[in-house]
């Protein structure tokens, strides 16, 4: 089976939301992209026995551990995979590295940047392969976008603006901390919406548009107490429940940037939309197959926006797929990433990868505590270096 391929042991530490989806890509990258590697489902981690025992049988892994540290002790594994809540991605990162294992993360990288500063330190010593799971970037729309702003299709880029909308947290009863809802205490989560949310646009910004230099912003904590799931007591609430940007990219172009999950009638509108000199781009993870494209070069008296059906072959990742006109999704995301990943590998194991780096997710973070910092002292903030 699949001979002459290099066999790399996956590790996975989660089985929620972002536990499923990794497991779905590795499971299917190698269907669908050629490599010399070969994903093996070595073990997935739970603190919970039943739940890791249903979950590896669900998805195909060989074995299930409840201590992550066996994972990082285990010569069969070879990656080590963060899908666990943001307060255990620095020690597991980090002892990952130390013991010679290629560690993927998902965002936010730590909860503040002195954790993602030493984390990026840990997988940069060690040497190993690093990636965050900033999946969008992988949208083949969003990809393109990058392209053709590379090419210079756009011109000189004047705005960049975007949004991530949500309202599940609007009711008082929604609790804070605890399996459920985390994400609503900042002791695990770090922040709200600012590392939850505004870290995808943020990274897609960096990614599309380069560096971000200062920032000026207001955050919003609507509810300020809940009853903390763990301990059932009413407790404050630390993290932000909005967060409205505007900032300065090194290129000169401004940025605004909204994220929240207090705008009723929105589960997931994730938007950025770039007006350059040459034309405008604009996309919504909403309809993620489509690119907006308003080009000013068309002929006088035809200009207008156009909407790019991202499926034909020559369209990034697509010829891996079906046929011109047959859309993909959300979880190909995650599928390209880790193709991504081990193309980077480039044929030898610890070489550099082509993903969003622990280091590029440091500079994200970065961004997000300036934005916190801004609206903490309202002023503008500079935002310092990765
Ligand atoms: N890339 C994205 O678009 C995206 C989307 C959602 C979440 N995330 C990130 O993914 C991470 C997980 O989020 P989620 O939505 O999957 O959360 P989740 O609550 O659905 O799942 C978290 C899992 O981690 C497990 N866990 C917690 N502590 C653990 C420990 N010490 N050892 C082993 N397992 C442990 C939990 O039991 C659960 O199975 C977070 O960092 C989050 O910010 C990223």
């Amino acid at each position: 089976m699949l001979a002459g391929k290099e066999r790399l042991g996956v590790g996975l530490i989660g089985t929620g939301f972002m536990g499923r989806a990794h497991s779905n890509a590795f499971r299917q990258v190698g269907q669908f992209f050629q490599s010399p590697y070969r994903l093996e489902l070595a073990a997935v981690c739970s603190r919970s026995a039943d739940k890791a025992a249903a979950f590896a049988e669900n998805w195909g892994y060989a074995t299930h551990e409840t201590d992550w540290r066996r994972m990082i002790e285990r010569a069969d594994i070879d990656i080590i995979d963060i899908a666990s809540p943001n307060d255990t991605h620095a020690e597991i990162a980090i002892a990952a590295a130390k013991a010679g294992k290629m560690v993927l993360c998902e965002k936010p990288l730590g909860r503040n940047t002195a954790e993602s500063r030493a984390m990026t330190e840990a997988v940069e010593t060690a040497g190993v392969a690093n990636m965050v799971w900033y999946n969008y970037r992988r949208a083949p729309a969003v990809t393109l976008a990058k392209q053709l702003i590379a090419d210079g299709g756009l011109g000189r880029i004047f705005h960049y603006r975007a949004k991530f909308l949500q309202d599940w947290t609007i009711s008082p009863d929604v609790p804070q901390g605890g399996t459920a809802t985390w994400r609503l205490d900042a002791e695990v989560a770090g922040s709200g919406v600012t590392g939850d949310l505004l870290a995808h646009s943020v990274d897609l910004a960096l990614w599309l548009n380069g560096g971000i230099d200062e920032v000026s912003a207001a955050t919003e904590t609507f509810i300020k107490e809940r009853v903390h799931s763990l301990t059932g007591a009413r407790t404050e609430v630390k993290i932000d429940d909005a967060s409205l940007v505007i900032a300065r990219f090194a290129n000169g172009a401004l940025g605004n940037f909204e994220a929240t999950r207090y705008a009723r009638g929105h589960k997931a509108l994730h938007t950025f939309e770039i007006n350059g000199e040459r034309g405008s781009i604009a996309w919504d993870l909403h309809n993620l197959h489509l690119l907006e494209f308003f080009d000013h070069g068309d002929k006088s008296g035809l200009r207008g926006w156009r909407t790019l059906h991202i499926t034909d072959s020559d369209h990034p990742y697509m010829k891996n797929w079906w046929v011109p006109g047959l859309q993909i999704g959300y979880e190909h995301t995650f599928i390209h990433q880790v193709a991504d990943f081990l193309a980077g590998l480039g044929g030898s194991l610890g070489g550099p990868s082509e993903v969003p780096t622990f280091r590029e997710a440091l500079a994200t973070d970065l961004v997000t505590e300036a934005v916190l910092n801004s609206a903490a002292e309202r002023r503008w903030t500079k935002v310092a270096a990765a």
